[in-house]
């Protein structure tokens, strides 16, 4: 089954914690948290401290999408060393593209990733429209992940709605990121229920 990792970019930052458990509740799979250093990214969003009041908030995984100078494939000088060290401090790494890095960029890394998040749209701002060709690259980041025998997961990000869920599902997205669906939304039970496909 598709699970859903709700981003709480798109949350009340005022009402956090309250955002949280009120997705947790609602039956989201993960907490999708979008962390932005003001580099790679132009905003800035939040950081250790802010990611340990949600970590008191919720038993679920947390997804922490760091895109600053490491985990982004474009981002990271050695990616294999940045792995290493994710793993080394106790957490899962995975490793994220953006829609213009070809996917074959990966490659190299796919047996030591736990997670691969291919975004639907450029970072930086949770509401922007799903890039189109985004659908291809899962199909091949699919074939990739049977072709070399790795055990990542798939992940996407960016413009994912109840409209289009299906399509990234069957494409090959095993977990669907969602943040302005489900934050804009008046029933976020609704909403996941509707992203995993009803
Ligand atoms: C964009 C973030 C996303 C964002 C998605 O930089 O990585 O997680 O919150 O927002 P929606 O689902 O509104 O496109
Ligand atoms: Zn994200």
């Amino acid at each position: 089954m598709t699970a859903i990792a709700p981003s709480i970019l798109s949350a009340d930052f005022g009402r956090l914690a309250e955002e949280v458990r009120a997705v947790t509740a609602a039956g989201a799979d993960w907490i999708h948290v979008d962390v932005m250093d003001g580099r790679f990214v132009p905003p800035i969003t939040i950081g250790p401290l802010v990611v340990a009041a949600i970590r008191r908030a919720t038993q679920l995984p947390l997804d922490v999408h760091l895109m600053i100078v490491t985990v982004h494939v474009e981002a990271s000088t050695d990616v294999a060393a940045t792995l290493a060290a994710i793993r080394g401090a106790g957490a899962r790494p995975g490793l994220a593209l953006n829609p213009p890095t070809p996917l074959e960029r990966i490659r190299p890394f796919a047996d030591g990733i736990d997670l691969l998040l291919v975004m639907s749209v450029n970072p930086g701002w949770g509401g922007q429209p799903f890039v189109e060709g985004s659908l291809e690259k899962l199909a091949a980041a699919r074939r990739l992940r049977s072709e070399t025998g790795a055990r990542f997961v798939i992940e996407v990000d960016g413009g994912i709605k109840p409209h289009n869920a299906a399509a990234a599902a069957a494409a090959g997205a095993d977990v669907l990121v969602a943040g302005s669906a489900i934050f804009e939304s008046p029933d976020y039970g609704a909403t996941i229920r509707a992203l995993r496909g009803g």
